[in-house]
């Protein structure tokens, strides 16, 4: 079979109706997810939790791609079936996270820098002969009273430029993925500002550095009010709010630009979703790349007992037809009377 070109795999991730699972947790973070369900982390439980996912039955109506670990990648499932390969025979692109994580930037308190370039065209190389298509990097911006700093916005706007060519040149997609922080009291208000501004450092490092926009995907936090602000905006305006700052930072040749949940609930993460989908004239494909949001209900039905594998893999396939709905502009709160089997 021919090699799909970086134009093919980019439409696929954007089928229609279809978004993205993001089962990329680091070592620490499965293990904050597993921990209060008393699930151990260990290479066989991430395994096995993983494979739940993957097979879930009919998923792949919902779901073009799965954002993996480098752990992983390299896991195979029960029958021997490496996981890359299994991903491609449902139908579902590989991808894989390839930055190694934030640590604190240097001169400045507060604020983080994403790490992984170090060897990244090499990594890049086996990540493909893996079967990966696609790759994402985070960088994470945290809104303070006098933060993010010009500096921080730039230095991560430039690493993030230097992933994405580097993936580009290795043939994969590059998700291209700044995350505001919805930690803190700050308004919705001053979110859409960092927003704009982290999407304008973003798109400056990207055009420097050469990247082709129409072979990249944007990954980013909807404009929403900070957790603990007080005024808490309500659907319509989170929508507005997100277009808008989109439409006057994303250039119209990026194809599509997918949703971090962030900390959401899952339902509010889905009501969003369709909220912004039901706005017409968007230049880009608008759809979900959610961890959390797609996974919290299975994981807690889970709880890391072979027995609970069906309905944990109903309560998935439920979270990710809402959101496929939703990216049509049809999900309706009522079906979440429905509940999973
Ligand atoms: P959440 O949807 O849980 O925020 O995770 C998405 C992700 O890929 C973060 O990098």
């Amino acid at each position: 079979m021919a090699e799909p070109t970086i134009a093919s795999i980019v439409t696929t991730l954007l089928s229609p109706g279809k978004g993205l699972l993001a089962a990329d947790e680091s070592f620490p973070s499965i293990a904050k997810r597993f921990q209060p369900l008393g699930i151990p982390s260990t290479e066989e439980t991430r395994c096995a939790y993983r494979e739940m996912l993957f097979t879930a039955p009919e998923v792949n109506e919902f779901i073009s791609g799965v954002i993996l670990f480098d752990e992983t990648i390299r896991q195979r499932m029960q029958g021997g079936i490496p996981v890359p390969e299994l991903l491609h025979q449902l139908g579902i692109v590989p991808g894989i996270k390839v930055d190694t994580g934030t640590v604190p930037l240097a001169n400045f308190p507060g604020e983080k820098i994403t790490q992984g370039l170090d060897g990244l065209r090499e990594r890049l190389s086996e990540y493909r002969q893996l079967g990966a298509r696609f790759t994402k990097w985070r960088a994470v911006i945290a809104i303070g009273e006098d933060t993010p700093t010009r500096t921080a916005l730039e230095t991560n706007a430039r690493v993030l430029a230097l992933f994405a060519a580097l993936s580009q040149e290795a043939g994969l997609v590059p998700i291209v993925e700044p995350e505001v922080l919805m930690d803190g009291s700050h308004t919705i208000e001053r979110c859409e500002e960092v927003e704009g501004a982290t999407l304008q450092s973003v798109f400056d490092a990207l055009c420097d550095q050469r990247v082709v926009l129409e072979h990249m995907i944007l990954k980013t936090g909807m404009v929403l009010s900070g957790k603990e602000c007080p005024q808490q905006a309500d659907v319509a305006e989170v929508a507005e709010r997100t277009l808008r700052c989109f439409r006057r930072f994303v250039p119209a040749a990026v194809p599509g630009i997918v949703f971090l949940s962030g900390g959401q609930s899952d339902i509010a993460a889905t009501e969003r979703l369709n909220a912004i989908c039901q706005t017409s004239g968007a230049p880009w494909k608008i759809t979900f790349s959610y961890g959390r949001a797609l996974q919290a209900p299975a994981l807690e039905r889970w709880k890391g007992s072979a027995d609970n594998v069906a309905a944990a893999q109903a309560s998935l396939h439920h979270r990710a037809k809402c959101n496929g709905l939703a990216v049509l502009g049809k999900y309706s709160p009522e079906m979440e009377r429905v509940k999973p089997a």
